[in-house]
């Protein structure tokens, strides 16, 4: 089934010039035969000034030696001019005059009316809620003036209430699904639930209640600006403060960044984003002026949201809450950041709770000044590990703590450069030799590794571990096979891998590509998604090893995973046990520690192999 269109892909394909395209925007240089330099689409958002994308027209591919960005004509349109995978295969139809229009199955349209139908009634709602928000009286006042005046009190003027379509869910029961279901006779109930906009009564006699009630109402919004989800915030004091929509085929929490649909230019343009907390903070600096924003939406911020952050610009400048989850936080972003090789500071001068409550308080200048002054991410850790203290002054055991601490965030850098200046640097700053610290670190995390400097013991279990390393790589790379021809399973696989369990850093890419996929994703669009000719023709060959049961296939390669990840804790751990002094009672209990966290690695590894962990 899918191979017939894999061939109408690659036919379509073959027709079509990514050039063509190319050249209508950007400075194109020929190089002769199908070689050509482009101006690059993807960073400086177009406008560099020697152009840095090479492109074989015939191969139909470009690759940014600038930026990174690589792909075919599909990841273009996907990513440059947000088009979902249907439309751009449309699209390339209509510009070039080829007929697509036997390109989706029946099956297809109808998973992706689905899709369009979630986004659909969001937009109804949306629509609803501005409406509610911003409608008048016979007397031409506001009819929720409260409403209007929380706004006013907020500071946030009517402009920015409609570039970022902020609404109001009226005080009301059932407002939002009357309203939908007067209009719009074809919208299914079952939609509106699932969208979590809607909610059964709890006496199930078929009455159906809205789940925002009385909120002002922030749309979720994704970069191609299409509305993904809602959140609300309460104006009446009921709690929770904010309320999200639910996890849904259009709504992932992990992966939002809100604001992209307004911001997403300044971003490319700054080449910089300032990442905060809330939804309050990205309205509360756009309207003074910062455009450049994000937020998170809470404090868990995932490997995934940098990965996304990516796509627009590699300089990350954290402006989280100034209280102690907004410090965890941050440490987190920081270690994320860092694994996605980005470069990361953060702003440190912001005397209040959180940006919203700056900007109602100094202006975009003053906030320039501080904006200057922000840390490098180890200047920061630093500072917050001193805690006031001066360095000098330090005793010896806190110097060696706080270098403790910058073995996790060096663990997480690849080059082996940028760690030794890094080693480097802390090693002045602190005060401590730079071959002793940096010895430290290596014991910690290469030790268990090839490495050289070694005893016997830990070269036993270094052979081992090379074995267990070589069946890991097989396993990732059989997940990402058996996922990508196999996109049905995916959601299945999502629920038990958690992307860190992934060691190597290609599969774990392609794998977090895969799990942005819609539920109703087809094999082309896991194929496409991994945008690697390439690696698609490998995957496709090897098409026959992974069909039958791939459910029993899937959980089998989850638990030798899990297994291997548990194995590497527990040698972790086995590793710090060895490193504890146990003459001090801190030590003799951090052992403790250890050893209580060993055995309920053992329990989970046995859980494992019952089968009751997954
Ligand atoms: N959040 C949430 N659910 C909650 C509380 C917070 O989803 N119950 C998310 C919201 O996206 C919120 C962000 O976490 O914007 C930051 O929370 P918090 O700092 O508590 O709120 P503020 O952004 O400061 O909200 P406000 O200024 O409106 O009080
Ligand atoms: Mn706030």
């Amino acid at each position: 089934m899918d191979n017939k269109l894999i061939d109408k892909l690659n036919s379509l394909l073959k027709q079509v010039s990514l050039i063509k395209i190319l050249e209508e925007k950007y400075k194109v240089l020929h190089r002769g035969g199908s070689k050509y330099t482009v101006q690059c689409p993807f960073h400086k958002d177009g406008n560099e000034s020697h152009p840095s994308m090479s492109v074989d027209d015939d191969k139909g591919l470009y690759q940014c030696f600038t930026c990174g960005a690589k792909g075919n004509v599909i990841t273009y349109l996907k990513e440059k001019e947000n088009l979902s995978f249907k439309d751009a295969i449309n699209n390339l139809g209509k510009r070039f005059s080829i007929d697509v229009s036997d390109f989706f199955s029946a099956e297809g349209n109808k998973k992706a009316q689905i899709f369009d139908e979630a986004k659909n009634i969001n937009k109804l709602a949306s629509i609803f809620f501005s409406s509610a928000l911003l409608s008048k009286d016979k007397n031409n006042n506001y009819k929720y003036d409260y409403a209007t005046k929380y706004l006013k009190k907020r500071k946030i003027p009517i402009s920015i209430v409609k570039e970022f379509k902020l609404g109001l869910a009226p005080p009301i029961w059932d407002s939002l699904f009357k309203s939908i279901s007067k209009s719009y006779k074809n919208v299914s109930y079952q939609n509106l639930l699932a969208l979590g906009l809607v909610r059964e009564s709890r006496n199930k006699d078929g009455r159906y209640f809205d789940n925002f009630i009385n909120r002002i109402i922030f749309p979720i919004i994704n970069h191609r600006g299409e509305i993904i989800g809602f959140g609300g915030r309460s104006v009446d004091g009921s709690e929770p403060k904010y309320l999200n929509s639910k996890e849904s085929i259009v709504f992932k929490k992990k992966s939002v960044l809100y604001g992209i649909n307004v911001t997403k230019n300044h971003i490319m343009q700054a080449d910089s984003v300032i990442l905060t907390e809330g939804y309050m903070d990205v309205i509360g600096s756009y309207k003074s002026g910062v455009c450049n924003v994000l937020a998170t939406l809470g404090t868990a911020i995932t490997e995934f949201q940098m990965k996304e952050i990516k796509k627009y610009t590699k300089n990350i400048v954290l402006s989280l809450d100034n209280d102690d989850a907004g410090i965890r936080a941050t440490r987190m972003a920081i270690l994320h950041a860092l694994k996605e090789d980005l470069n990361i500071s953060v702003i440190d001068g912001i005397n209040v709770k959180d940006l919203d409550e700056y900007f109602t308080l100094h202006t975009k200048e003053e906030f320039d000044i501080v904006y200057s002054d922000k840390l490098n991410w180890y200047d920061w850790i630093i500072k917050k590990e001193l805690n006031g203290e001066i360095l000098n002054d330090l005793v010896p055991k806190r110097r060696l703590d706080i270098a403790d601490i910058f073995h996790n965030f060096l663990n997480a850098i690849e080059s082996d450069t940028q760690k030794d200046i890094l080693i480097r640097y802390i090693s002045e700053k602190l005060s401590i030799a730079y071959e002793a610290f940096k010895n430290d670190y290596k014991r910690k995390f290469e030790s268990s590794r090839s490495n050289n400097i070694q005893t016997n013991r830990s070269k036993q279990s270094n052979i081992e571990s090379k074995k267990n390393d070589n069946n890991r790589l097989k396993y990732e790379n059989s997940l990402i096979y058996l996922l990508t021809l196999n996109p049905s399973i995916i959601s299945i696989a999502e629920k038990a891998i958690d992307p860190e369990l992934i060691e190597k850093d290609l599969a774990r890419e392609y794998y977090l590509r895969l799990l942005t996929l819609p539920i109703d994703a087809s094999v082309e669009d896991a194929l496409n998604i991994l945008g690697s000719e390439k690696v698609s023709e490998q995957i496709l060959l090897k098409r026959k090893f992974y069909e039958g049961d791939i459910k029993e296939k899937l959980n089998s390669l989850i638990i030798k995973i899990k297994d291997y990840d548990i194995y590497k804790k527990r040698i972790e751990l086995k590793q710090e046990k060895i490193n504890i002094p146990m003459e001090t009672s801190e030590g003799f209990e951090a052992l403790c520690i250890r050893a209580r966290e060993i055995d309920s690695l053992k329990k989970e590894r046995e859980k494992l192999y019952e089968g009751n962990n997954i």
